[in-house]
């Protein structure tokens, strides 16, 4: 009898350990993804940028690994609403979580509750159209923006906010999003790193096209693009050359301009009603490595702050969690008995969407040999529990209904090859279930 395994979550993590779990040659297994949004692909779909459109088309490898006989997509189940552990665990022989991170990591400064400041999972979930985000949810009626962090979520934010609407239009970015990012009073956008060029986070293809920007200029004081010290890696001395080469650039008159900053944090979000300023602290490395004030300060004329510090996993219901670490506790990805992780819940919201396929591999290798010779769970389809429940997974073929109404959209429009639905309901009548 084959091995019934659940994933829950099908972003890369989840399809990567679904597809180690079928190809490979020791056990026959049938996998159940589940997943909390009517729609695959996690990240890819409502993380990856709009105008990435080549790592976007990731998805097409993810989805023939939907389309195996062996696996099957239950959209619209969430673990924790739907379902409880106990129930996973009576009804499979094993369950790997794979949920990622959904929020945002916190600044913990005064003023960070105030309306204008934003973090950039809820701008990112806006420009994704993820449905949990309404698309009136942002206007960007301020001048000057502060997006803080300097890793490639922060670049991402900053080309969105940087590029023209028509710039965009291809993309499958939301048309109501498209019509505000076309009303856009920005003119500048400051991307705000507390360390030095040499510790920057993102990478140099990222970076290079920050200096490609068609309607921006690439500002950065000469005095910041310093690195300190030298023998760095490749990819940061190539940013720190890179910097230093635009520290040395004059401004074009382009309708926008990015200033780059370095060995600043921020301290305050200034305003009494919304955001009307941050407040920063120039800052230096203490002996022992750490970032430290100088008791110098700044003060910039911002109406948002964008705050993009890391994306961080929240627990799930019945599954251990380590509240310092923020990932769920394993060994090689086991959990406890039966129970298994993988992904950025398992090792933390770092890595690119290839560095899933051999965590999920790791965790594959863990639960084949844990499980190997043992007796099976005798089950009921999954089905009949969540029909007990008033609950109806979309399936596979009702997603591809949402696929293809997002193509239609866009010939409409006269769009690129999909323009994204918003909201649960359109997405559920897209595929004849509202
Ligand atoms: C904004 C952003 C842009 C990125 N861009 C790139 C890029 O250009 N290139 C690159 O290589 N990497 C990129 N990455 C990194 C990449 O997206 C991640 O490495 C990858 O998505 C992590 O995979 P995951 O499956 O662990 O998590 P996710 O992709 O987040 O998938 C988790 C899935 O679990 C579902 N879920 C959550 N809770 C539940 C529940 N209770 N029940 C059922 N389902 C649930 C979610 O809806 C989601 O579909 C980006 C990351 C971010 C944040
Ligand atoms: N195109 C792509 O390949 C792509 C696109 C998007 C995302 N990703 C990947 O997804 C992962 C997540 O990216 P991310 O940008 O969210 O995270 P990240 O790479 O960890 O970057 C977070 C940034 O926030 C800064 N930061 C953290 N806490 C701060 C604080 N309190 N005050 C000021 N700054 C603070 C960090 O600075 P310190 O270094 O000083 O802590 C860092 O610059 C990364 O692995 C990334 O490469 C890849």
């Amino acid at each position: 009898m084959a091995l019934h395994v659940a994933v829950i979550g099908s972003g890369p993590a989840g399809i990567y350990t679904a597809e180690a779990l079928v190809k490979q040659s020791a056990e026959p297994v049938e996998v159940d993804v589940l997943e909390r949004l009517p729609t695959p692909y996690g990240l890819v779909r409502y993380g990856v940028a709009p105008d990435h459109t080549s790592i976007k088309s990731i998805a097409n490898y993810l989805r023939r690994v939907l389309e195996l006989p062996q696996v099957r997509f239950l959209g619209g189940v969430e673990l924790g609403v739907h379902l409880s552990v106990a129930d996973l665990l009576a009804t499979y022989d094993a369950v790997i979580y794979c949920t990622g991170a959904m929020v945002d990591r916190r600044l913990g400064i005064p003023g960070e509750d105030l309306p204008g400041s934003v973090a950039a999972t809820d701008f990112v979930n806006w420009y994704c159209g993820h449905p949990d985000v309404d698309p009136g949810r942002f206007t960007l009626d301020s001048t000057e923006v502060a997006v803080i962090g300097v890793g490639n979520v922060a670049v991402d934010v900053v080309r969105v906010l940087a590029k023209t609407a028509e710039e965009l239009r291809a993309t499958d970015v939301p048309h109501d999003v498209l019509e505000r990012l076309a009303g856009s009073q920005v003119k500048v956008i400051h991307m705000i790193g507390r360390r030095g060029p040499e510790h920057a986070k993102f990478t140099l293809k990222e970076l290079r096209e920050l200096g490609e920007l068609a309607n921006a200029d690439v500002c950065v004081r000469p005095d910041e693009a310093v690195a300190l010290g030298g023998g760095f890696p490749r990819q940061v001395q190539g940013n720190v050359d890179v910097l230093r080469s635009w520290a040395a650039r004059e401004p074009e008159g382009r309708p926008r301009r990015l200033d780059v900053r370095f060995w600043l944090r921020p301290v305050e979000i200034l305003g009494d009603e919304r955001v009307e300023g941050l407040r920063l602290e120039r800052t230096r490395l203490s002996e022992d490595g750490r970032v430290t004030g100088t008791g110098e300060y700044e003060t910039l004329p911002v109406g948002m702050v964008l705050r993009s510090v890391g994306y961080q996993s929240v627990p799930l219901p019945g599954v251990p969690f380590s509240e310092e670490s923020m990932t769920v506790p394993n060994e090689a990805g086991r959990v406890r008995d039966r129970e298994y992780v993988a992904g950025w819940l398992k090792r933390g919201p770092t890595g690119v969407i290839g560095t899933n396929k051999s965590d999920a591999a790791e965790t594959v290798r863990t639960l084949l040999s844990d499980l190997e010779g043992r007796e099976r769970v005798a089950h009921a389809p999954v089905e009949e529990l969540l029909a007990a429940r008033g609950v109806r997974p979309v399936t596979y073929e009702e997603w591809l209904g949402i696929e293809a109404a997002e193509e239609e959209l866009a010939r409409t429009l006269g769009r690129g090859e999909r323009v994204k639905l918003v909201g649960l309901e359109a997405m559920l009548r897209a595929c004849g279930r509202a």
